[in-house]
């Protein structure tokens, strides 16, 4: 029974990481090199027991865009928050959030946010999102902390991977109960259907969603 353990240590000398940021020409050369390590036995055992480990990759894969994601949004709305104060955080929020989702759609990934209460309307969830994130509510009131809520769908054609995002502290000026009134109203203006107030500190604010085609 040496089959699976061999074939998960080929599978992760495989260069299925490459995240979106090293899409360059040094993450091709790495990965011909490491390529070159899995020997053709392997490669034909794998097609017979790698359906269980792909998934496993998929969801490190979506894991590891939503730590880039969630990290580089949280230092764009620190810094901006520190240097220019919330009114100008709300620009950082409006432009800087799609555009590292979009940074980080690549390789057949859609990297984005959902929430029951949104402030974008494009941010409004799909199906499947809208019961995965009733489920995150359902887990949530039962215990569950909303950091350690994940989801995860695997189809025929396409990979998606859920994970709810915490309230913390610094969300509250501009989700929380009691948002500064003239923050409010430029909120209000930027996004006339705002729902996305009232959280508390830890509530469930939303949640990442990826999905990855998963046959060309
Ligand atoms: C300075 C104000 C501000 C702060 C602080 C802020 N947000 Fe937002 N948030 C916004 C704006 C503006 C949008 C709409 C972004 C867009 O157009 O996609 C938004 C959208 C979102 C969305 C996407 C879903 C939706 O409602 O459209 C999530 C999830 C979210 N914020 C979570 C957070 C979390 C978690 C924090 C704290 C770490 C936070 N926000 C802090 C202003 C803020």
């Amino acid at each position: 029974m040496l089959i699976k353990p061999l074939c998960t240590i080929a599978l992760l000398a495989l260069p299925l990481f490459g995240s979106a940021q090293d899409n360059n020409n040094i993450s091709l050369s790495s990965q011909s090199q490491s390529a070159a390590l899995v020997s053709d036995e392997l490669v034909s055992q794998l097609d017979v027991t790698n359906e269980f480990t792909q998934q496993e990759l998929l969801t490190s894969e979506a894991q590891h865009r939503i730590k880039q994601f969630a990290g580089q949004l949280k230092s764009a709305l620190v810094t901006a928050i520190k240097e220019q104060g919330l009114a100008h955080a709300v620009n950082v929020c409006h432009e800087r959030a799609p555009q590292i989702a979009q940074e980080l759609s690549t390789d057949g990934w859609r990297v984005a946010r959902t929430s029951l209460k949104t402030r974008n309307d494009v941010n409004k969830p799909d199906q499947w999102e809208l019961e995965t994130l009733k489920d995150f509510d359902r887990r949530f009131k039962g215990g569950t902390a909303a950091s350690q809520l994940t989801a995860s769908l695997t189809g025929p054609e396409q990979y998606r991977y859920m994970k709810a995002i915490p309230t913390d502290q610094v969300c509250l000026a501009c989700h929380g109960s009691s948002v500064d009134a003239d923050l409010s109203a430029s909120i209000n203006r930027m996004y006339p259907n705002d729902i996305a107030i009232g959280f508390t500190l830890e509530d469930i604010r939303g949640a990442f969603t990826l999905s990855k085609q998963i046959n060309e």
